[in-house]
């Protein structure tokens, strides 16, 4: 590859915007083509980011000028669509999760590998400023040895704003399998490779009713548990427990913090590129009231760009040229559909449950990356 690397996108709905508001910024992506099986919804995608092609999928895969696809569809049919990028001699990067099966998705890396393609898997948020920054912070020590994490995802589930949500309550769906990747892959770059999990999960109430819009008062299943209290043990050391729930009133989402012997560190929801970081120390002696508690919080200046989603397939890019390893890699994804898996068996068996796959090396993204410089 010399020059712009051209990307094409596959899947023009609603997660398309932040893509190609994006990628349409980067100096070293030229995006060429928007295919999507509703043909009109990638030519309105196309017209709105002056993206020269689209239409259907084989718009994109039959482009000689693209190397790079994006796969914005369905979890259901990532995997197929992962499959025909391939199979068309392009690098995939696909939005979360890889898959829905560890069989599928493995099946999909062994072919990528054996045609010398990349596949690179979101969330990329967990590569902005926000979670990196942290995770150089810890590395360097400032926490002392991480111990321990906690993370919260909490509220009432989203029929509150979505028209149609039977399908977030449905096999393969749910608060875990959709927004666990965010912490799942934000604790495996400060924990590395997640060796066990336990879990518990219930259901708040075996049916919902839509809220919004055409079909409001409709009632449907839940077909997952929409509650679920996660323990996790890493393969280095160090150990987490998670709550994912579309039951709770009370909003608390976004919340990972991680305890060290020095200190416990605060970083930004993993569903961002980046936020406020900040570092509470223990407390050297013992205050007496009415003398005033005042613990020692420090800000950690976050370190880097801010830009957005398209920054992991930036990365991988950027790697193809270079001749190195991209930091959001297609084992890294099946490492997180694994881990989200297993809890699911664990909550169902009420057990601890083996995370079968591991990690070689998790990779970092280097201070200085600048997704607005040109580089290629
Ligand atoms: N919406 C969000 O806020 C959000 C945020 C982060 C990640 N994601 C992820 O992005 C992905 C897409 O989510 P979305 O909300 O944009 O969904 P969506 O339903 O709005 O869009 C999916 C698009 O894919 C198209 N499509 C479906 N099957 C196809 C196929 N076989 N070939 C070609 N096109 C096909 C559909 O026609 C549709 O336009 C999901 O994996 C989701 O987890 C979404």
């Amino acid at each position: 590859m010399a020059g712009p690397v051209g990307v094409g996108i596959i899947g023009a709905g609603n997660i398309s915007d932040q893509y190609l508001t994006n990628l349409t910024t980067f100096p070293d992506v030229r995006v060429l083509a928007v295919g999507d099986v509703i043909e009109e919804r990638a030519r309105a995608q196309a017209e709105k980011y002056g993206v020269p092609r689209a239409g259907g999928v084989d718009v994109v895969l039959d482009d000689p000028e693209i190397d790079i696809v994006v796969n914005l569809t369905i979890p259901a049919v990532h995997v197929e669509v992962s499959e025909a990028i391939i199979a068309a001699g392009k690098h995939v990067w696909t939005e979360k999760p890889i898959g829905v099966s560890r069989e599928e998705s493995r099946r999909l890396l062994e072919k990528a590998d054996a045609a010398g393609l990349r596949v690179g898997v979101a969330p990329d948020t967990v590569l902005g400023p926000g979670v990196q920054t942290a995770k150089r912070a810890i590395a360097r020590g400032d926490i002392g040895r991480p111990l321990f994490a906690q993370t919260t995802f909490q509220w009432s589930g989203p029929e509150i704003f979505h028209p149609n949500p039977a399908f977030l309550y449905a096999k393969g769906a749910g608060p875990l399998l959709d927004m666990g990747p965010y912490y799942v892959s934000a604790l495996v770059h400060v924990f590395g490779p997640v060796a066990s999990v336990a879990a518990l999960g219930l259901q708040g109430t075996p049916t919902r009713r839509v809220q919004v819009g055409e079909l409001a008062g409709q009632e449907f299943p839940v077909e997952i548990p929409s509650t679920l209290s996660v323990l996790m043990d890493f393969e280095g050391g160090g150990q987490a427990q998670s709550v994912y729930s579309t039951d709770s009133p009370v909003i608390r989402q976004g919340i990972v913090e991680i305890t060290g012997t020095e200190g416990t560190i605060v970083i930004p929801d993993p569903n961002t590129f980046g936020g406020a970081i900040t570092i509470t120390r223990p407390l050297r002696r013992l205050f007496i009231p009415p003398e005033p508690v005042e613990q020692e919080v420090v800000d950690v200046a976050q370190e880097g760009v801010l830009s957005g989603r398209g920054v992991g397939l930036l990365d991988m890019a950027r790697s193809i040229a270079a001749g190195r390893p991209h930091v959001a890699t297609g084992e890294f994804g099946f490492h997180v559909l694994d881990t989200l898996l297993s809890i699911e068996e664990a909550a169902e068996s009420r057990s601890f449950v083996t995370v079968e796959s591991t990690l070689d090396q998790v990779g970092a993204i280097d201070a200085a990356f600048d997704p607005f410089e040109r580089t290629l």
